[in-house]
């Protein structure tokens, strides 16, 4: 299919991230009936949710690298954090015949068989952050969860002085960034029998803020003193830290959170409500260079490893710090 420069992007993709970023408008044009767009290439884009503030990045990101190459068009689907509903937009965009798949899903195994069948019809499919089961796919894009876990549980047992109490708010557990956050978490934390160094709560909060508010409640409840809390993302941090304060209990208890978006994590360390944030990169501009190159026809690598960065109340001034 020939590259053929087109001057405007779907109104679709122009709606979708207009109501959620600050993005310059995408110019706005007439939605291009399915046969007017041959000329140029569709990219779907199935994002898992549109709650959280990482996902809006992601796809405001996406969206930015798209728009410096007119001649994609972007179609985005919001499955509003609902597996079956994810599972039938996949297959929606496959029926529009979309040039290429990019997909954030919620669950590893309900998107597994989608994907793969996407895959399977010929169409390039991006995974981004989330993955899926097996190799049915053609590129997965997304940082080191089990590095980042494992940082953070080295930086834990370094801010205790390798003594005292820590709760876990797991992100959601069927999604494999919890999974391996949680993993090298305990990589990280290395304990030995008869440690000094306990996880005295964990629970899954499912990467949302007011369930881990609720679990922090209770975590606070049932143990007198808690020294450190890791959650899985910067909303499961903040969610805690607010339990604590509303106790009075938070200027005792460190926290530790992933994402570091400037606007959240970044700015709760800097406002001294988070001790740490462990960078996690949408993967957006990635993915777009990527998608080119398989639309050119080029053969991109299986995987992509995007690095991360620590963002702590000594070096947050500074730009936070890269992780070698
Ligand atoms: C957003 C989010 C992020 C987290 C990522 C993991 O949905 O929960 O906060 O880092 O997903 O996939």
């Amino acid at each position: 299919m020939a590259l053929v420069r087109r001057s405007f992007l779907g109104v679709v993709a122009a709606l979708a991230l207009l109501a959620c970023s600050r993005e310059k408008p995408a110019p706005a044009g007439p939605a291009p009936s399915a046969s007017a767009v041959r000329d140029g290439y569709v990219i779907g884009v199935s994002q898992c949710n549109l709650g959280e503030p990482w996902r809006v990045q992601m796809n405001a990101d996406i969206l930015k690298a798209a728009l410096a190459h007119p001649e994609l068009r972007l179609v985005f689907k919001d499955a509003q954090n609902d597996s079956l509903r994810q599972r039938a937009q996949v297959e929606e965009l496959a029926a529009q015949q979309v040039d290429l798949l990019i997909i954030s899903p919620k669950e590893a195994a309900p998107l597994t068989k989608p994907v793969a069948e996407v895959y399977r019809k010929g169409i390039p499919v991006i995974v981004l952050d989330r993955a899926v089961e097996g190799e049915e796919y053609s590129t997965f894009i997304g940082a080191d969860n089990r590095r980042i876990g494992r940082e953070a549980g080295k930086l834990a047992k370094q801010m205790l002085g390798g003594k005292g109490k820590i709760v876990e708010l797991k992100g959601l557990m069927t999604s494999t960034p919890a999974q391996d956050r949680h993993q090298g978490f305990l990589e990280g934390l290395a304990l030995e029998p008869g440690s000094a160094l306990r996880i005295v709560f964990e629970a899954d909060m499912q990467w949302l803020e007011p369930n881990a508010r609720k679990e922090m409640e209770s975590a606070l409840a049932a143990n007198r003193s808690i020294d450190l809390v890791y959650a899985h993302n910067d909303p499961g941090a903040h969610g805690a830290y607010l339990a604590a304060k509303s106790m009075n209990r938070a200027d005792k208890i460190k926290f530790i959170g992933i994402d570091a978006l400037a606007h959240e994590g970044v700015a709760y360390v800097r406002q001294g409500l988070l001790d740490a944030t462990f960078q996690y990169p949408t993967g957006g501009a990635e993915a777009i260079d990527v998608a080119l190159r398989y639309l050119k026809g080029e053969k991109p690598e299986k995987k992509i490893t995007l690095g991360t960065r620590v963002f702590t109340k000594q070096n947050v001034a500074q730009g936070g710090e890269a992780i070698p």
